[in-house]
């Protein structure tokens, strides 16, 4: 390759994926703190969790001055469970983003199956990220069923006019690229030919899953059409990633220079230990004890979702460990930093943030299903007309997300009740 290889522009407030070895989105495991993990241990850019454009179209944007986050929020009917909490603490945060920290190394993906709802939505965070990302890839029912993720790898002139749309809508006002991530198709031909059409429509960066729809994620990710997708990028000066059992830098490095990719993406290796994106002379990988005692700081500094703090925490601390059991039995930061011994660095920091997410000692007294009842046509009363949350429309972060249950529901049952099966979704 020279130096006067095409390449698509890349915006003023955009990044340029080449060379970048990043965090891949993943729902209820790529929330705000393990992103602001990865990019401490070396991440050079990172994915949000898909967030669904439907989900996204309503919240209101706050600055929030504790945890210096940008929160994206909606009324949750979740706050009539309990009428005696503020009417702060019933707005639920569909979107956290921490400028500061992620600054312009922060790509927002988004699950859509049209147009006008992807450009509606992409419109409120494209301000705050350096990147709207299309989710073409997940097999999921849920996202297939509405015509998202890998159903698009079906209707390829439906995804062109989705990318298209957003980077002459999004994009192109505020100067931020707009990318796709995908899975390989059965054969080269169709691959081919879906990589061409996509990188005609504006794009500056695609990321191949190295897998097919139906592969399940213990399938070794095959590599033998990567070439060929870098090729065709290469040639419509597109960035390519690639992605699929990639378990660290060094492997990131190699694999990169083997197949004349422009860069990788690493999903469930970093989900474990994030210190995966570390450079060997860096230390490399760190053991799972620093990993986890930075990600509990981080958590309770960004106030985490505690649910969604103790579902990572069970990915990160291996099995085995005592300090599993035992973080699975905490109910709240203020127990977890005493079972994990930090409670003299954070005992102060936790019980704050069980105070303002009224978890542990703080948790008010739940409601029968009557007094739920009443709370909810009262607070229905109250309410100004809104948008009623369609299926599509319901956040799939979190404990909502593989379980396919409404984020109310979800937030009520702790990671024991997560299937064991739930992380390895591949999608
Ligand atoms: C828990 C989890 C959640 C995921 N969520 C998403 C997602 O929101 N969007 C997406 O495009 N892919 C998602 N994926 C797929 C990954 O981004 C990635 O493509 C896949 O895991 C393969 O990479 P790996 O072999 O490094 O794990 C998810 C994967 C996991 C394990």
């Amino acid at each position: 390759m020279t130096s006067t290889a095409k390449k698509v522009p890349i915006p003023r407030n955009g990044v340029d994926y080449r060379g970048k070895i990043v965090l891949a989105p993943m729902v209820r495991s790529g929330e705000c703190p393990s992103r602001l993990l990865a990019l401490k241990y070396g991440a050079d850019l990172v994915w949000g969790p898909e967030t669904i454009d439907k989900a996204l179209i309503g919240t209101t944007r706050h600055e929030n001055p504790t945890t210096k986050t940008v929160d994206f929020t909606r009324q949750s009917s979740n706050g009539a469970k309990n009428p005696a909490i503020n009417a702060d603490q019933r707005e639920s945060v569909i979107y956290r983003l921490h400028p500061e920290r992620e600054g312009r190394r922060l790509i927002y993906q988004i699950g859509t199956s049209n147009p006008e709802t992807a450009v509606e939505a992409a419109k409120l965070v494209a301000p705050d990220v350096a990147g709207i990302d299309v989710n073409a890839g997940c097999p999921k029912p849920f996202s297939t069923i509405g015509g998202m993720g890998a159903a698009l790898l079906k209707t390829p002139d439906k995804l062109c006019s989705i990318l298209s749309a957003l980077v002459k809508e999004v994009g192109e006002p505020n100067e931020i690229g707009i990318s796709v991530k995908i899975r390989i198709l059965e054969t080269e031909e169709e691959t081919k030919a879906l990589v061409t059409k996509l990188c005609a429509t504006g794009i500056t960066g695609l990321t191949v899953h190295c897998r097919t729809t139906p592969m399940r994620p213990r399938e070794r990710a095959i590599r033998d059409q990567l070439r060929m997708v870098a090729d065709v990028c290469r040639e419509a000066g597109v960035a390519c990633l690639m992605n699929g059992d990639v378990a660290s830098r060094e492997e990131a490095v190699g694999l990169i220079s083997e197949y004349g990719v422009d860069g990788a993406m690493i999903a469930t290796a970093a989900e474990t230990n994030p210190s995966v994106f570390r450079t060997k002379p860096e230390g490399g990988k760190a053991p799972w004890e620093e990993v986890v005692k930075e990600y509990v700081k981080t958590a309770i500094e960004v106030e985490n979702r505690w649910g969604n703090t103790k579902y990572l925490l069970g990915q990160m601390i291996p099995g085995k460990q005592p300090a599993y059991k035992a973080m699975m039995a905490t109910k709240s930061y203020s127990d977890l930093v005493k079972v994990l011994d930090y409670q003299e660095e954070f005992g102060e920091m936790a019980k704050d943030v069980d105070k303002r997410l009224d978890i542990g000692e703080f948790e008010k007294p739940k409601l029968t299903k009557a007094e739920r009842k009443a709370a909810a046509k009262q607070a229905e009363k109250e309410k100004e007309p809104q948008r009623t949350p369609t299926a599509a429309g319901i956040k799939r972060t979190a404990d909502a997300a593989e379980l396919d249950m409404p984020p109310d529901v979800a937030r009520d049952r702790g990671p024991a009740s997560v299937p064991e099966q739930a992380s390895a979704l591949a999608v």
